[in-house]
Protein backbone atom coordinates (compact mmCIF):
# COMPACT_ATOMS: atom_id res chain seq x y z
CA UNK A 1 0.00 0.00 0.00
CA UNK A 2 1.19 3.30 -0.99
CA UNK A 3 1.36 6.01 1.90
CA UNK A 4 -1.18 8.35 2.40
CA UNK A 5 -1.91 11.57 0.40
CA UNK A 6 -2.06 14.24 2.19
CA UNK A 7 -3.89 18.09 0.94
CA UNK A 8 -2.53 21.00 2.79
CA UNK A 9 -3.78 24.51 2.87
CA UNK A 10 -1.90 27.83 3.82
CA UNK A 11 -3.42 30.95 4.17
CA UNK A 12 -2.55 32.35 7.42
CA UNK A 13 -0.95 35.96 5.90
CA UNK A 14 -0.33 36.59 2.25
CA UNK A 15 0.25 33.77 0.13
CA UNK A 16 -2.20 31.75 -1.02
CA UNK A 17 -1.02 28.12 -1.13
CA UNK A 18 -1.88 24.37 -1.25
CA UNK A 19 0.21 20.81 -1.80
CA UNK A 20 -0.09 17.33 -2.07
CA UNK A 21 2.54 15.09 -0.20
CA UNK A 22 3.15 11.21 -0.41
CA UNK A 23 3.67 10.36 3.12
CA UNK A 24 6.32 12.40 4.20
CA UNK A 25 9.04 12.26 1.64
CA UNK A 26 7.35 12.56 -1.38
CA UNK A 27 5.88 16.02 -2.39
CA UNK A 28 3.41 15.42 -5.71
CA UNK A 29 2.40 18.97 -6.04
CA UNK A 30 3.09 22.22 -5.05
CA UNK A 31 1.59 25.85 -5.65
CA UNK A 32 2.08 29.40 -4.55
CA UNK A 33 -0.30 32.42 -5.34
CA UNK A 34 1.79 35.23 -3.97
CA UNK A 35 -0.17 38.37 -2.81
CA UNK A 36 3.08 40.87 -2.61
CA UNK A 37 2.10 43.08 -5.29
CA UNK A 38 -1.49 43.78 -4.16
CA UNK A 39 -0.39 44.48 -0.82
CA UNK A 40 3.21 46.42 -1.69
CA UNK A 41 1.32 49.64 -2.76
CA UNK A 42 0.01 49.66 0.95
CA UNK A 43 3.84 48.73 2.24
CA UNK A 44 2.27 45.89 4.69
CA UNK A 45 -0.34 43.59 4.36
CA UNK A 46 -3.64 44.60 4.60
CA UNK A 47 -5.88 41.79 6.27
CA UNK A 48 -9.44 42.41 4.73
CA UNK A 49 -7.63 42.63 1.25
CA UNK A 50 -5.60 39.66 2.49
CA UNK A 51 -8.55 37.47 2.69
CA UNK A 52 -10.83 38.36 -0.04
CA UNK A 53 -7.68 37.77 -2.74
CA UNK A 54 -7.47 33.82 -0.59
CA UNK A 55 -11.53 33.51 -1.38
CA UNK A 56 -10.33 34.25 -5.10
CA UNK A 57 -7.56 32.01 -5.60
CA UNK A 58 -7.88 28.80 -3.38
CA UNK A 59 -9.86 27.01 -5.73
CA UNK A 60 -7.27 27.88 -8.58
CA UNK A 61 -3.80 26.37 -6.37
CA UNK A 62 -6.39 23.57 -5.27
CA UNK A 63 -6.37 22.74 -8.96
CA UNK A 64 -3.35 23.15 -9.76
CA UNK A 65 -1.65 20.88 -7.50
CA UNK A 66 -4.33 18.17 -8.11
CA UNK A 67 -3.50 18.30 -11.80
CA UNK A 68 0.18 18.31 -10.70
CA UNK A 69 0.18 15.47 -8.48
CA UNK A 70 -1.84 13.45 -11.02
CA UNK A 71 -4.55 12.63 -8.93
CA UNK A 72 -8.09 13.49 -8.27
CA UNK A 73 -10.00 15.12 -4.86
CA UNK A 74 -11.24 11.47 -4.36
CA UNK A 75 -7.75 10.04 -3.75
CA UNK A 76 -6.67 12.36 -1.14
CA UNK A 77 -6.59 9.98 2.41
CA UNK A 78 -6.47 13.55 4.79
CA UNK A 79 -7.08 17.48 4.49
CA UNK A 80 -4.69 19.79 6.30
CA UNK A 81 -5.22 23.61 7.10
CA UNK A 82 -2.99 26.19 9.27
CA UNK A 83 -5.11 27.01 12.04
CA UNK A 84 -2.65 29.35 13.55
CA UNK A 85 -0.86 31.79 14.07
CA UNK A 86 -1.78 33.96 11.35
CA UNK A 87 -4.36 36.60 10.46
CA UNK A 88 -7.89 35.88 11.52
CA UNK A 89 -9.74 36.65 8.23
CA UNK A 90 -7.13 34.92 6.18
CA UNK A 91 -6.60 31.67 8.17
CA UNK A 92 -10.69 31.48 8.20
CA UNK A 93 -10.41 31.22 3.92
CA UNK A 94 -7.98 27.76 4.27
CA UNK A 95 -9.35 26.14 7.23
CA UNK A 96 -12.89 26.81 5.86
CA UNK A 97 -11.90 25.16 2.71
CA UNK A 98 -9.68 22.13 3.81
CA UNK A 99 -12.32 21.13 6.10
CA UNK A 100 -15.16 21.61 3.95
CA UNK A 101 -13.06 19.45 1.65
CA UNK A 102 -12.32 16.95 4.08
CA UNK A 103 -16.07 16.71 4.74
CA UNK A 104 -17.23 16.11 1.34
CA UNK A 105 -14.55 13.92 0.91
CA UNK A 106 -15.20 11.79 4.30
CA UNK A 107 -11.65 11.88 4.90
CA UNK A 108 -10.00 13.40 8.09
CA UNK A 109 -8.91 17.16 8.47
CA UNK A 110 -5.46 17.93 10.15
CA UNK A 111 -5.32 21.08 12.12
CA UNK A 112 -1.24 22.56 11.43
CA UNK A 113 0.50 25.50 12.93
CA UNK A 114 2.27 27.51 11.19
CA UNK A 115 4.98 27.37 13.20
CA UNK A 116 5.54 23.62 12.96
CA UNK A 117 5.53 24.12 9.67
CA UNK A 118 8.27 26.39 9.52
CA UNK A 119 10.52 25.14 12.21
CA UNK A 120 10.29 21.25 10.38
CA UNK A 121 11.00 22.74 6.78
CA UNK A 122 14.85 22.32 7.01
CA UNK A 123 14.25 18.60 7.06
CA UNK A 124 11.77 18.63 4.64
CA UNK A 125 11.27 15.35 2.98
CA UNK A 126 13.33 13.20 5.67
CA UNK A 127 11.31 10.63 7.67
CA UNK A 128 12.76 11.29 11.10
CA UNK A 129 13.41 14.91 12.19
CA UNK A 130 16.42 14.96 14.38
CA UNK A 131 17.45 16.92 17.43
CA UNK A 132 18.36 20.09 17.04
CA UNK A 133 17.90 23.93 18.15
CA UNK A 134 16.05 25.78 15.70
CA UNK A 135 15.89 29.32 14.39
CA UNK A 136 12.68 30.52 13.27
CA UNK A 137 13.07 34.00 11.92
CA UNK A 138 10.24 34.93 9.59
CA UNK A 139 7.88 37.88 9.03
CA UNK A 140 6.05 37.26 11.63
CA UNK A 141 7.80 35.03 14.41
CA UNK A 142 11.21 35.49 15.53
CA UNK A 143 11.38 31.91 17.98
CA UNK A 144 14.52 30.00 19.52
CA UNK A 145 13.39 26.15 19.86
CA UNK A 146 14.59 22.84 21.03
CA UNK A 147 13.41 20.10 19.10
CA UNK A 148 14.08 16.74 20.41
CA UNK A 149 12.30 15.10 17.44
CA UNK A 150 8.89 15.55 15.56
CA UNK A 151 5.88 17.15 18.29
CA UNK A 152 8.55 17.35 21.24
CA UNK A 153 9.47 20.90 21.14
CA UNK A 154 10.06 23.20 23.64
CA UNK A 155 10.29 27.16 23.49
CA UNK A 156 13.51 28.77 24.77
CA UNK A 157 12.89 32.03 23.87
CA UNK A 158 11.02 34.67 21.32
CA UNK A 159 11.06 38.12 20.06
CA UNK A 160 9.44 40.46 22.93
CA UNK A 161 8.57 43.19 19.84
CA UNK A 162 9.00 42.79 16.35
CA UNK A 163 10.14 39.63 14.37
CA UNK A 164 13.51 39.81 12.37
CA UNK A 165 11.79 39.82 9.08
CA UNK A 166 9.37 42.94 10.65
CA UNK A 167 11.80 44.66 11.10
CA UNK A 168 13.59 44.22 7.60
CA UNK A 169 9.84 45.32 6.47
CA UNK A 170 9.96 47.90 8.28
CA UNK A 171 13.57 49.63 8.04
CA UNK A 172 12.59 49.21 4.27
CA UNK A 173 9.21 50.95 4.64
CA UNK A 174 11.17 54.18 6.31
CA UNK A 175 13.98 54.05 3.15
CA UNK A 176 11.33 53.85 0.93
CA UNK A 177 12.82 50.15 -0.14
CA UNK A 178 8.98 49.01 -0.71
CA UNK A 179 7.92 45.85 0.43
CA UNK A 180 8.63 42.96 1.51
CA UNK A 181 11.90 44.65 2.88
CA UNK A 182 14.49 41.92 3.62
CA UNK A 183 15.67 41.46 -0.61
CA UNK A 184 16.19 45.02 -1.04
CA UNK A 185 17.46 46.06 2.27
CA UNK A 186 19.66 42.90 1.44
CA UNK A 187 20.87 44.41 -1.84
CA UNK A 188 21.28 47.67 -0.42
CA UNK A 189 23.40 45.93 2.54
CA UNK A 190 25.79 43.98 -0.43
CA UNK A 191 26.83 47.58 -1.84
CA UNK A 192 27.25 49.63 1.84
CA UNK A 193 29.36 50.25 5.23
CA UNK A 194 28.45 48.30 8.20
CA UNK A 195 30.58 49.98 9.98
CA UNK A 196 29.66 53.51 9.26
CA UNK A 197 26.66 53.61 11.78
CA UNK A 198 26.75 52.12 15.39
CA UNK A 199 23.37 50.81 15.33
CA UNK A 200 22.29 48.64 18.98
CA UNK A 201 22.40 45.04 19.90
CA UNK A 202 19.50 44.75 22.01
CA UNK A 203 19.85 42.06 24.22
CA UNK A 204 22.07 40.22 22.27
CA UNK A 205 23.53 39.69 25.88
CA UNK A 206 21.01 39.41 28.11
CA UNK A 207 21.54 36.00 29.06
CA UNK A 208 18.14 34.79 28.22
CA UNK A 209 17.31 33.19 24.45
CA UNK A 210 14.27 36.13 23.95
CA UNK A 211 15.11 39.02 21.13
CA UNK A 212 14.11 42.49 21.00
CA UNK A 213 14.55 44.56 17.01
CA UNK A 214 11.87 47.35 17.97
CA UNK A 215 14.93 49.20 19.48
CA UNK A 216 17.00 48.69 16.28
CA UNK A 217 14.37 49.99 14.06
CA UNK A 218 13.44 53.16 16.08
CA UNK A 219 17.45 53.99 15.81
CA UNK A 220 17.81 53.62 12.31
CA UNK A 221 14.69 56.38 11.99
CA UNK A 222 16.36 59.26 14.35
CA UNK A 223 19.44 58.68 12.16
CA UNK A 224 17.17 59.73 9.14
CA UNK A 225 16.77 63.25 9.59
CA UNK A 226 20.79 63.31 9.91
CA UNK A 227 21.50 61.16 6.36
CA UNK A 228 20.86 62.28 3.10
CA UNK A 229 19.58 59.39 0.13
CA UNK A 230 23.61 58.55 -0.83
CA UNK A 231 23.70 56.82 2.72
CA UNK A 232 20.76 54.54 2.18
CA UNK A 233 23.19 51.47 1.60
CA UNK A 234 25.38 51.89 4.60
CA UNK A 235 22.09 52.08 6.76
CA UNK A 236 21.28 48.90 5.21
CA UNK A 237 24.56 47.55 5.81
CA UNK A 238 24.34 48.46 9.27
CA UNK A 239 20.76 47.78 10.40
CA UNK A 240 21.37 43.94 8.32
CA UNK A 241 24.71 43.61 10.49
CA UNK A 242 23.12 44.36 13.88
CA UNK A 243 19.97 41.90 13.57
CA UNK A 244 22.56 39.66 12.05
CA UNK A 245 24.88 39.69 15.03
CA UNK A 246 22.10 38.84 17.36
CA UNK A 247 20.37 36.30 15.52
CA UNK A 248 23.84 34.33 15.30
CA UNK A 249 24.96 35.17 18.78
CA UNK A 250 21.97 33.99 20.50
CA UNK A 251 21.72 30.83 17.89
CA UNK A 252 24.78 29.29 18.42
CA UNK A 253 24.51 29.82 22.42
CA UNK A 254 21.12 28.40 22.49
CA UNK A 255 23.08 25.12 20.86
CA UNK A 256 25.84 25.23 23.21
CA UNK A 257 23.54 25.58 26.47
CA UNK A 258 21.16 22.62 25.08
CA UNK A 259 24.26 20.36 23.83
CA UNK A 260 22.96 20.26 20.38
CA UNK A 261 25.05 19.50 17.34
CA UNK A 262 22.65 20.95 14.70
CA UNK A 263 20.68 24.42 14.11
CA UNK A 264 18.46 24.41 11.94
CA UNK A 265 17.42 27.69 10.41
CA UNK A 266 13.96 28.49 8.61
CA UNK A 267 11.47 31.10 7.90
CA UNK A 268 12.21 34.03 4.99
CA UNK A 269 15.04 35.86 6.81
CA UNK A 270 16.35 32.26 6.52
CA UNK A 271 17.06 33.31 2.58
CA UNK A 272 19.36 36.35 3.84
CA UNK A 273 22.96 35.22 2.51
CA UNK A 274 24.67 37.56 5.54
CA UNK A 275 22.91 35.45 8.12
CA UNK A 276 23.73 32.02 6.01
CA UNK A 277 27.68 32.92 5.57
CA UNK A 278 28.02 34.45 8.81
CA UNK A 279 26.19 31.51 11.21
CA UNK A 280 27.86 28.52 9.25
CA UNK A 281 31.13 30.46 9.83
CA UNK A 282 29.92 30.80 13.90
CA UNK A 283 28.35 27.20 14.43
CA UNK A 284 31.84 25.97 12.25
CA UNK A 285 34.21 27.64 14.76
CA UNK A 286 31.82 25.02 17.93
CA UNK A 287 31.87 21.95 16.17
CA UNK A 288 28.15 22.75 14.70
CA UNK A 289 26.44 21.84 11.63
CA UNK A 290 23.49 24.45 10.39
CA UNK A 291 20.48 23.04 8.12
CA UNK A 292 18.98 25.53 6.04
CA UNK A 293 14.95 24.87 4.41
CA UNK A 294 15.16 25.41 0.94
CA UNK A 295 15.13 28.94 -0.38
CA UNK A 296 11.44 27.81 -1.65
CA UNK A 297 10.64 26.38 1.31
CA UNK A 298 11.43 29.76 3.42
CA UNK A 299 8.85 31.82 2.65
CA UNK A 300 5.03 30.51 3.52
CA UNK A 301 3.76 27.84 1.38
CA UNK A 302 1.88 24.86 1.85
CA UNK A 303 4.53 21.87 1.22
CA UNK A 304 5.90 22.61 4.39
CA UNK A 305 2.30 22.44 6.19
CA UNK A 306 1.63 19.05 4.24
CA UNK A 307 5.04 17.93 5.99
CA UNK A 308 4.01 18.90 9.82
CA UNK A 309 0.41 17.14 9.31
CA UNK A 310 3.02 13.96 7.62
CA UNK A 311 4.55 13.95 10.43
CA UNK A 312 1.99 14.29 12.92
CA UNK A 313 1.71 10.33 13.24
CA UNK A 314 0.70 10.69 16.87
CA UNK A 315 -2.76 12.23 14.90
CA UNK A 316 -3.31 9.43 12.79
CA UNK A 317 -6.82 8.90 12.27
CA UNK A 318 -8.21 11.56 14.58
CA UNK A 319 -10.19 13.59 13.39
CA UNK A 320 -9.37 17.74 14.01
CA UNK A 321 -12.70 19.40 12.42
CA UNK A 322 -13.89 20.82 15.79
CA UNK A 323 -10.13 22.85 15.79
CA UNK A 324 -10.93 26.57 15.57
CA UNK A 325 -8.44 28.82 13.99
CA UNK A 326 -6.42 30.64 16.54
CA UNK A 327 -4.61 33.44 15.58
CA UNK A 328 -2.35 34.18 18.30
CA UNK A 329 1.14 32.04 18.86
CA UNK A 330 -0.34 28.66 19.27
CA UNK A 331 1.06 28.09 22.91
CA UNK A 332 -0.31 23.75 22.10
CA UNK A 333 2.88 23.70 20.45
CA UNK A 334 4.95 24.04 22.61
CA UNK A 335 2.60 22.11 25.59
CA UNK A 336 4.06 18.99 25.30
CA UNK A 337 7.71 19.37 25.55
O1 LIG B 1 8.32 33.26 6.37
P1 LIG B 1 7.71 34.44 5.74
O2 LIG B 1 6.98 34.25 4.43
O3 LIG B 1 6.79 35.24 6.72
C1 LIG B 1 5.98 34.82 7.75
O4 LIG B 1 5.55 33.67 7.82
O5 LIG B 1 5.76 35.72 8.59
O6 LIG B 1 8.85 35.51 5.51
C2 LIG B 1 8.63 36.81 5.04
C3 LIG B 1 9.62 37.71 5.70
C4 LIG B 1 9.44 39.18 5.33
O7 LIG B 1 9.48 39.95 6.51
C5 LIG B 1 10.64 39.47 4.44
O8 LIG B 1 11.06 40.82 4.46
C6 LIG B 1 11.69 38.54 5.00
O9 LIG B 1 10.97 37.36 5.33
N1 LIG B 1 12.75 38.25 4.02
C7 LIG B 1 14.05 38.56 4.21
C8 LIG B 1 14.72 38.18 3.03
N2 LIG B 1 13.81 37.63 2.17
C9 LIG B 1 12.60 37.68 2.81
N3 LIG B 1 14.67 39.14 5.25
C10 LIG B 1 16.01 39.34 5.13
N4 LIG B 1 16.73 39.02 4.03
C11 LIG B 1 16.13 38.43 2.96
N5 LIG B 1 16.83 38.13 1.88
ZN1 LIG C 1 5.37 32.03 7.91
Amino acid sequence: MSPPLVLALETSCDETAAAVMEGATRLRGSAVASQAATHSVYGGVVPEVASREHLSRWQGVVGEVLAQSDCRLSDIDAFAGTTGPGLASALLVGCSAAKGLALACGRPFIAVNHIEGHLLSPFFGDEEIPAATALVVSGGHTLLVDIEGAGRYRLLGRTLDDAAGEAFDKVAKLLGLGYPGGPPVEEAARRGDAARFALPRSMKCSGDHDFSFSGLKTAVRYLLPQTAEGDTDDLCAGFQEAVVDVLVHKAVRAARQCRRRLIAVSGGVGLNRRLRERLEEAARGEGIAVRFAEPWLCTDNAAMVAYAAAQRRRNDGRDELGVDISPSLGADLFAAA
